[in-house]
């Protein structure tokens, strides 16, 4: 596996590689690798030639308020992992080759973005879509994997790839699960050991909401309440947000009704941990 941090050499390593006319597959993570981010790798290494994982604290993401600072990263560990997953490039680029002035042109998304997340975490999602054009244009993927377990930043990927043309095909990759089904993330390390024990019970919510509505609960709001609900009797966290909305558009619905995603938000006290699962009902 090469490690390659400058931005000219990652080009050229791809322009010689689509010269051979491989098809590379591509996984932006921000490192501090899990299984996850494993699943995403191994999906590529199936489906393409070149694997090209990235590694990048992109700091246009952060809020003020937020965990930039101590986001967990652990160079060594990701670098042995990325190898033993068959990547064939881990690209580690420096803030400063990628940000090396403010930006005098900025991206700004108007759609899937006023809710969830994108409601309470102003700048977000512009953040994501800024680093991941950048990463677009210097990995040049055929196809980029990304996980459900963010399944809005999928939705505003999506938006970004058919807005500004990118030929590249989006293939959204299932939630991974630990043993009692929280979903994995970086952030469960700043889970005490009691709300550890209480964080499984978000996707029981979850899957409890979800069946309600398979059941015939037409009714958004009343979902959102007995999922709430149950959230506030089995854990100490504090809710952000719970929501039943279209996927991927993401908008609100009178009823319950055709491709949905149930998500939600939590904040416990160092970690804020989100899920969702999809429901479709015809
Ligand atoms: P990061 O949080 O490191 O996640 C990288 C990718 O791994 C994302 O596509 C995310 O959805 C996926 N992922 C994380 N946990 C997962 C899980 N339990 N199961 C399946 N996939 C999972 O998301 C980001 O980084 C950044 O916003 C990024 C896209 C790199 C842009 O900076």
């Amino acid at each position: 596996m090469k490690v390659i941090e400058k931005i000219g050499d990652m080009q050229s390593l791809i322009k010689d590689e689509k010269l051979k006319g491989n098809v590379v597959g591509f996984v932006p993570t921000m490192g501090y690798l899990h299984e996850g981010h494993q699943q995403l790798m191994r999906k590529a290494r199936e489906e393409c030639d070149i694997v090209v994982t990235s590694i990048f604290v992109n700091p246009l993401q952060f809020g003020p308020n937020e965990d930039f600072d101590r986001y967990p990263r652990d160079e060594r560990r990701d670098k042995r992992i990325a190898d033993e997953e068959q990547n064939d490039v881990l690209f580690f680029p420096h803030v400063r080759e990628m940000y090396p002035t403010n930006q005098s042109v900025k991206m700004t998304v108007h759609r899937r973005v006023n809710v969830m997340c994108g409601k309470s975490r102003e700048g977000h999602f512009d953040g994501v879509v800024t680093v991941l054009a950048k990463l677009f244009n210097i990995v040049m993927p055929d196809r980029v994997y990304m996980g459900m377990k963010d399944a809005q930043q999928v939705a505003v990927v999506d938006a970004l790839i058919e807005d500004y043309n990118f030929p590249i095909k989006l293939i959204p990759v299932e939630t991974v699960r630990e043993v009692d089904q929280l979903a994995k993330s970086s952030r469960n390390v700043y889970l005490s050991p009691t709300e550890r024990k209480e964080a499984p019970y978000l996707y029981q919510a979850l899957l409890h909401g979800k069946s309600l509505i398979e059941e015939g609960e037409s009714s958004p709001q009343a979902v959102i309440e007995a999922v709430s609900y149950f959230i506030k009797t089995n854990t100490h966290g504090k809710i952000d947000y719970v929501d039943v909305l279209s996927y991927p558009q993401l908008e609100p619905l009178d009823e319950c009704g055709g491709e949905m995603i149930l998500a939600l938000a939590v904040n416990f006290e160092k970690a804020r941990l989100i899920d969702n699962v999809l429901v479709s009902i015809h």
